[in-house]
Formats: C-alpha cells, structure tokens, sequence
C-alpha cells in the first residue's frame, strides 16, 4: 500500500510516540486517548475519520447485540469505532504488519473484549460457523483476484447489512442491461454504461496488490446478483446493502469452490 504514513518524527522519551514509530508505516490514522496520531501527515487527509463520516450516519447509534465482520481490518480503525458503539467486532486482515497495529491500539482503547482480532483471508470465513449482523468490507475487493467468490461469501454472512467501499474506474453512466443479449447484438458491451471491470495487471500508484477497477455500475450489478439490495450511497465509492438470499445457482458455485458440503 502506497497511501501511507511512515510517521511523523516523535519527541525521545514519548513511549507512545516511539511505538507508533517503530509500528510505522500506517495506512490508518487513528487518534489515540493519550492525543497522538498514528498517521497525521496521512496523504488523503485525516484518513478513514473522513470516510467514517459518510458511513457512520447510516448506522444506528447503538449497536449492543449486534456482530460485525471488519474485513480487511488494517490498524482497526472501523473495528473500534463500531465496538464504541457496543457491537462485538471480529476484525480480520492477512497483513501480520497491520494486525500488530491493531492488537496494540485495541489495549491503549481498551477495547480488547469486544474486538477480535485473527489473521485471516476473506476466503477463510468460509469455513467459520457464525453469521454477522454487519459486514464491512472497505478498500478490499479490488486488492482481490476473486472479487465475486468474496462478495458472495459475504453478502451469505450478513443478516442485516453489508457495506462496501471499492476502487472504481472513472464513468458513472449505466445502462439497463437486456434480460437476454442477443450474441449478434455484443456491441452493447462497449457502451460506456455496460458493467465493466477493468482488469490491472501491472501497478496503480506504485501498488502491485491491485487487482480490478470497477466501474459503478458494474459494482451494483455485481451486488444485486450476489444477492445484495443497494439501500444507500452515502459516498464516493461507498454502498450500503441489505441482503437477499444467494441466488440458488450462485450458492452451488460457491459450494464447489470453497469445497464445502451444499447447504
Ligand atoms: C486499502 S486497505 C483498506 C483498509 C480498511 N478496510 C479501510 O477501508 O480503511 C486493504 C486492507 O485489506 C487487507 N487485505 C488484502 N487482501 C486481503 C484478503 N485477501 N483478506 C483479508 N484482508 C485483506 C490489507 O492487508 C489491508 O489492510
């Protein structure tokens, strides 16, 4: 990830600040109860309160009872903010680097009882029993080679919402697709609203762990069928979806690949 923060230099003797140094770089600027900053000179801003703001109003204010997935979880900022609102958290990421953030902010927020922190891929909550009641899935799924495995996956997970946030391309026209594209009639595709993902074989902005730009219409194409009704866009790149049951054909796919028994 290139969007980072390799630290502001911290004042000697300053504990915290030397911890959040040699934790460095950070994608996540979280603002500690001791008043420092892990990432304050964060390119895209106070980054991801800003994106939390969108996100945060369309989220009940209490949420006691409920279980949320955070996938992708970096250094936890969306874990602990929905933990403050009362939900149970299993906050997972594949980076050892970034969990390690999290493990050490979860204490200083004392918030190690209501978020779980694992080392997991997206793919591996697969093989776990429980649902959630929410699901972010925020800044992962271009970074994925199976984008739609993971999205169904997911939106089977979530019982109340599930919340995405994905790099797109630039375009936001979108078409009514046919129920049935004739094989002669394939022009269609190249119309500007045609859902299209555009596939990124080689670095964006120096990252190489991009995968797959979007474009918008073809995220909610996508979404609906994996089976997720779009409620909200309360930003740029953001939806907010409530699920459906998998489509059954999609459910034996997903089966098949993820070598589990048919439910
Ligand atoms: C762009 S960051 C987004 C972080 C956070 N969700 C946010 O929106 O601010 C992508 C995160 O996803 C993690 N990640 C990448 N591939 C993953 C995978 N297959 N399963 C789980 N996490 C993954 C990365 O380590 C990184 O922390």
């Amino acid at each position: 990830m290139t969007l980072q923060s390799h630290g502001l230099r911290q004042p000697a003797g300053d504990p915290i600040a030397r911890t959040i140094n040699r934790l460095a770089p950070w994608f996540h600027n979280l603002h500690l109860p001791s008043g420092h900053q892990t990432a304050a000179d964060h390119p895209l801003g106070d980054f991801p309160r800003v994106k939390w703001r969108e996100l945060s109003a369309v989220l009940p204010d209490d949420l006691t009872g409920w279980r949320a997935l955070d996938v992708g979880c970096n250094a936890g900022f969306y874990s602990f903010a929905l933990a403050r609102r009362g939900a149970d958290v299993l906050a997972i990421d594949t980076d050892e680097h970034y969990l390690r953030q999290t493990r050490w902010a979860a204490k200083l927020f004392e918030l190690t009882d209501r978020v779980h922190i694992e080392r997991l891929q997206v793919y591996d909550i697969a093989r776990r029993a429980e649902q959630f009641d929410l699901v972010l899935f925020l800044g992962v799924l271009y970074h994925l080679r199976h984008p739609l495995l993971a999205l169904d996956l997911l939106a089977e997970k979530a019982e109340r919402l599930l919340i995405l946030q994905t790099l797109t391309m630039p375009g936001e026209e979108e078409l009514q697709a046919p129920r049935n594209l004739p094989l002669a009639a394939r022009g269609a595709l190249l119309d500007p609203g045609w859902p299209k993902m555009a596939f990124l074989e080689h670095r964006v902005a120096d990252d190489p762990t991009n995968w797959w730009a979007p474009s918008d219409a073809c995220v909610e194409a996508m979404l609906r069928s994996s089976g997720l009704d779009v409620v909200q866009r309360p930003g740029y790149q953001l939806w907010v979806c409530r699920p459906r049951r998998l489509p059954t054909h999609v459910r034996h796919e997903l089966d098949a690949a993820t070598g589990r028994e048919g439910r």
